[in-house]
């Protein structure tokens, strides 16, 4: 049953008829729980709380499957407006953002175009852009993108994902640029072909590419609810020394505050992924998938 869930909602998550039509109404399905609002003065009111007990955040502005110039550049104008509002309400939260929204699969060049805005805007603010990974067809642009970027600015880093085989490779090329990485298990539904399809190995490569990173002398987040994860990271970095600047924790907006919270009492720093829009069906359809139980949730909220 589990298994025909985590399916069904990963199929959801990549319809963009479906998409759509989220769009046009307000967060649904108990997506409240996951998404901070729809306008940036709720995402910017959100991470004012969470910095209150000392969680960081990243804000992201959910887009996803444009097809248009004109929407890749709202995606450019909401990025834009994001960091402005950072700033300007001093929140601390630096952006994180997908490519696709901001036309990959329309123009390259456009694409790269928009994210030298972004990164050279955030530069100027002296803050930090994540671009997260999205299905595995835009791994390697994604990554070629981020190495053309880095050629003219430090403060941008990318997310990588353990479920992939070609992960351990990456995390080695990426060291001659002391990339900064957000390492993930990773979200979406991949063929045997290019991810391991258990469980055990993906955490299993996990574990061997946090290391990796962090024994190059990178800066690594790590991004994962998983507690046995959090405990080997604990000893690892404690073991070999590891400074605490070198590294931080990741969770998502809605997911295993406690655990958020005690990190930080700890002394570690946590940073919260922090999702706000009107296109917050795919990533709300995506953390259904990781837990089908929160079904009940959903149905709880349903007609909410
Ligand atoms: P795992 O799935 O093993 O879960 C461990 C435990 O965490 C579960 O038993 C449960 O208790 C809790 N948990 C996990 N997911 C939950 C959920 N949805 N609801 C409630 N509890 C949950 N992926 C990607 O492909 N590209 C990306 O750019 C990113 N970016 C990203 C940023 C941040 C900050 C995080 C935390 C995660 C991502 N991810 C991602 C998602 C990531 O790949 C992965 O799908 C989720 O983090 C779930 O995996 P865990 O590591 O939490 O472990």
């Amino acid at each position: 049953m589990e298994a025909v869930l985590r399916n069904l909602f990963q199929s959801l998550a990549k319809n963009p008829s479906a998409n759509r039509m989220a769009k046009k109404y307000g967060l649904r399905f108990g997506a409240k729980r996951f998404v901070a609002g729809v306008t940036i003065d709720e995402a910017v009111q959100a991470v004012r709380q969470l910095n209150l007990d000392g969680r960081l955040a990243t804000l992201d502005h959910l887009g996803e499957f444009i097809s248009t110039r004109q929407e890749a550049q709202e995606s450019l104008d909401m990025c834009l407006a994001t960091l402005d509002a950072i700033h300007e309400s001093g929140v601390k939260s630096n952006l994180s953002l997908k490519l696709t929204s901001l036309g990959l699969d329309i123009d390259r060049q456009l694409c790269l175009d928009n994210m030298r805005q972004i990164v050279g805007r955030a530069q100027q603010y002296g803050n930090f852009v994540r671009i997260d990974m999205e299905d595995y067809s835009h791994c390697q642009p994604a990554i070629d993108l981020y190495r053309e970027l880095r050629q003219s600015y430090d403060n941008v880093g990318i997310v990588l994902q353990a479920y992939l085989f070609r992960t351990e490779q990456d995390v080695d090329d990426l060291n001659e640029l002391h990339a900064n990485l957000r390492l993930v298990k990773g979200a979406y539904k991949e063929p045997a072909t290019v991810a391991f399809p258990a469980k055990e190995d993906v955490d299993a490569n996990y574990r061997k590419i946090i290391v990796q990173h962090l024994t190059h002398g990178n800066y690594t987040a790590i991004a994962t609810h998983d507690e046995q994860i959090v405990q080997f990271v604990k000893k690892e970095v404690a073991e070999r020394g590891i400074p605490l600047e070198q590294f931080e924790f990741q969770m998502l907006y809605g997911i295993c505050e406690d655990l958020q919270k005690r990190l930080v009492k700890e002394g570690y720093k946590v940073r919260v992924y922090v999702p706000y829009g009107r296109d917050w069906f795919g990533y709300n359809m995506r953390r259904l998938a990781e837990r089908p139980a929160n079904v009940w949730f959903v149905m709880k909220n349903i007609f909410r």
